[in-house]
């Protein structure tokens, strides 16, 4: 039965400036001219509570089309379903929606497995202009992705304006240099930096709410942080002034532990909880090499005053000074997986890249975790194992069947434990991703396997027939202009 509307989508009033025009997400569908019977419908029922927060219920008969969903996230992702059954046409920067056009009668209930649907972008490495932000954050919305996990710190460049301390940008924000290669080691030889000034960011901010995207901004400590040592040299262990760092790999130079650097960061979390209202801010805790800190005396009395029995106690001591610190301020702190490395406060959360070990220990400690293991959800790894065809990337092979694959709850749990795993997120780290353009063709179509991942329950999976889905779903993104890497022939 085929039911009939002329609908257009419409544009997203109030955009911020610096938008690419059209957007490419509509808020709502309208209707331009009545059909003659029926229409849209977007209802909130506050007694559909089995919908759950997202859920929404799409009803397409031959009357009206209706979205009914408990919340309006989950009017969102209906809308974005119902686009998913008009034509490919329709995605695109012109849309050619002043024809009619045919809407098959179904009826879909549907609710997300995962309440962490994440997507992680590495501003760090490769400044990415906002104009970008606001189309990843579209890209990732059109998914279903409930979560931007925004890493703004890096020992290459400190990319968010903080007004108590302007030289982290007006230092730390630009580098001299660029490695191309590692090894060997092969440099741009020219400058670059960029930073998001706080206007903006609550442009972003805004933007992302208006799309049911929570943005987790990243503040990396106690490594990776080279950028705001160079800024501020008292920061650092030894009093060296030192550049923004121009390569790539785990920096040495990482924050001291005096009181003075303490209160520093909770400066610099202070305006950063002013302009993200999420629940969660990410304190990185990855990768923070001891040589300094063994090297210090002044570490080595810190340790000694708090009968800590070695660096890793010294790290988790760091980290907790910021657990309970947000914790009076409503929020949650989440780090990557070493953070558990010494001992972690009992509210905190554990992103786990190093494989599904760290979340699994975490999750059998009763932490809530993100899985972000690096063998199933770094975008910045190969999608080929003929690298000769492929642009230069960090290294490893992850294909989009090994995504599909990627299951986010870990046999070794037990239903309790199991219940700690928020949901999965990728990342897209950027060392050697220098455009939004290649951010595209790394992301996609990885990120459309991993958002079935976190939507769908396991047994409704099917590779086979989500490649069928994803041929259509690549016409979509083809009219958005969006660079994904084809798929391979065969
Ligand atoms: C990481 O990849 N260092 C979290």
């Amino acid at each position: 039965m085929m039911w009939v509307a002329v609908i257009t989508v419409s544009l997203v009033e109030g955009a911020p400036q610096g938008m690419p025009e059209p957007h490419i997400i509509p808020l709502s569908l309208t209707i331009v001219k009545r059909p003659s019977r029926g229409g849209i419908r977007l209802q909130i029922d506050r007694k559909a509570t089995d919908l759950g927060s997202e859920g929404y219920l799409l009803d397409v008969s031959e009357s009206e089309i209706l979205i009914r969903a408990h919340r309006s996230a989950g009017l969102f992702y209906g809308v974005q379903t119902l686009r998913q059954l008009l034509p490919t046409a329709s995605f695109g920067s012109s849309p050619r929606t002043s024809e009619p056009v045919s809407v098959q009668c179904i009826r879909i209930e549907d609710a997300p497995r995962f309440q962490w649907r994440g997507m992680h972008l590495d501003v760090g490495r490769h400044f990415m202009p906002k104009e970008f932000i606001f189309r990843f954050i579209d890209l990732i919305a059109l998914h279903k992705f409930n979560r931007f996990h925004w890493h703004l710190t890096e020992d290459q460049g400190w990319r968010i304006e903080i007004r108590r301390y302007p030289r982290l940008t007006k230092i730390g924000a630009w580098r001299n240099d660029t490695m191309l290669t590692y090894d060997p080691p092969t440099f741009e030889g020219r400058p670059h930096g960029g930073y998001y000034t706080q206007d903006e960011i609550r442009d972003i901010v805004r933007y992302a709410s208006e799309r049911f995207v929570t943005i987790v901004p990243e503040i990396e400590m106690p490594g990776h942080s080279q950028a705001a040592i160079a800024s501020y040299p008292e920061l650092g262990n030894t009093g060296d002034i030192l550049p923004v760092a121009t390569r790539w790999g785990v920096i040495e130079n990482v924050f001291n532990v005096e009181d003075e650097t303490i209160e520093f960061l909770k400066g610099v979390l202070t305006e950063v909880l002013e302009l993200f209202p999420g629940d969660f801010i990410h304190v990185g805790g990855d990768e923070v090499p001891k040589k300094q800190w063994q090297q210090s005396e002044s570490a080595q009395k810190r340790m000694r005053d708090l009968g800590l029995k070695d660096e890793h106690e010294l790290q988790s001591w760091f980290i907790r000074q910021f657990d309970s610190w947000l914790a009076e301020r409503g929020r949650r702190l989440i780090g990557w997986d070493e953070i558990l490395e010494g001992g972690l406060a009992p509210g905190a959360a554990v992103m786990s890249w190093r494989g599904n070990q760290g979340g699994i220990a975490a999750a059998k400690a009763g932490h809530d975790v993100v899985m972000a293991p690096n063998t199933h959800t770094y975008f910045d790894y190969y999608q080929s194992q003929d690298r000769s065809k492929e642009p230069h990337a960090i290294g490893g092979f992850l294909p989009l069947e090994k995504v599909y694959s990627f299951e986010p709850v870990p046999p070794e749990l037990s239903p309790a434990e199991a219940a700690r795993i928020l949901g999965a997120q990728g990342q897209i780290w950027t060392e050697y991703i220098r455009t939004p353009r290649h951010v595209e063709y790394m992301m996609f179509p990885r990120a459309c396997a991993l958002a079935e991942v976190v939507w769908t329950k396991p047994e409704r999976k099917n590779f086979s027939e989500f490649l069928v889905r994803l041929r259509t779903h690549l016409d979509r993104m083809r009219e958005m202009g969006v660079n994904f890497r084809p798929l391979d022939a065969n």
